[in-house]
């Protein structure tokens, strides 16, 4: 078996597509068997497929990581699968679009932190214990820019990344003992279907797409394979001195 991550069971949410299936894709790639989770059934199961189709281990299962029920079924079905798990990548996520804090609702609110904060919480809670039983194993938490760095309209999607960038820190220094490594990764704005459906729902989408571009000091927006990279670098054994750490990958968006 060969690659950075050969051997690995990994397990990663939101992973029919976006960064999730540019993740999913890296892994398998790198050796690792991936369990693929999102509530898009048919695109979860395509991107499995077509992993599989190119040699690599790869299974799907429907999972809202909203719901704790299903973080139970997707663990299980991982172990079930895979006999272990090692990886676990924390990546489904909502923008809630831009929502000015004088109209939010505390539906928004709530729905934004259920997926985002409430989703990493019970991720780390379920599979942590299989981690436990491995003898170790390494988390990545999508926070984003957003979790260190605040935007207008944002509100809800900003608490929720710094949450996952704080809950990071405190679930990696209690696990260091336990050999789990707990990591956040901080992206900057990615050309992804969130992103451009966030853009697509405001008046000035492009103008606010060029704004935001020229916000990132290398002038443009990452693409999914350089934060599919990062991952690969955090679920791997060369990251084996890294945890609770936030790892930036923005385009210089947050050294300003
Ligand atoms: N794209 C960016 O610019 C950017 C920047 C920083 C951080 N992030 C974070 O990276 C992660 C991935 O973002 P993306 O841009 O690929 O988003 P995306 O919307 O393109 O894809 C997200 C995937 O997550 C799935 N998903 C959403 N809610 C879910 C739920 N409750 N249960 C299971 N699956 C669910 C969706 O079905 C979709 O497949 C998110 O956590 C996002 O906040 C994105």
């Amino acid at each position: 078996m060969s690659g950075r991550v050969a051997g690995k069971v990994a397990l990663v949410t939101g992973a029919a597509m976006g960064l999730g299936e540019a993740i999913a894709r890296a892994l398998a790639r790198e050796g690792a068997a991936v369990m693929l989770t999102d509530r898009e059934v048919d695109k979860g199961e395509a991107v499995a497929s077509d992993i599989a189709a190119s040699g690599g281990k790869a299974r799907f299962r429907a999972h809202d990581v909203a719901v704790e029920a299903d973080w139970e079924a997707a663990v299980a079905a991982t172990l079930e699968a895979f006999g272990g798990l090692d990886v676990l990548v924390n990546n489904a996520g909502v923008s809630g679009g831009m929502l000015p804090l004088l109209e939010h609702s505390l539906e928004d609110w709530r729905r934004i932190m259920a997926v985002n904060l409430d989703g990493v919480f019970l991720g780390m809670r379920h599979a942590g214990p299989a981690m436990v039983a491995r003898g170790g194993g390494s988390v990545i938490n999508l926070s984003s820019i957003l979790g260190k760095v605040g935007l207008a309209h944002a509100a809800a999607y900003c608490a929720s990344k710094g949450g996952v960038t704080l809950l990071t820190k405190a679930a990696a220094i209690e696990w260091a003992p336990l050999g789990i490594r707990v990591n956040s990764l901080h992206p900057g704005f990615i050309d992804t279907p969130m992103v451009a459906n966030a853009l697509h729902a405001v008046e000035n989408g492009n103008e606010m797409r060029v704004a935001l571009m020229a916000a990132h000091p290398m002038g443009r927006f990452g693409v999914p394979a350089e934060i599919a990279s990062a991952v690969l670098f955090l679920a791997s054994d060369e990251s084996r001195f890294m945890t609770g750490a936030e790892l930036v990958v923005d385009g210089g968006y947050t050294a300003q």
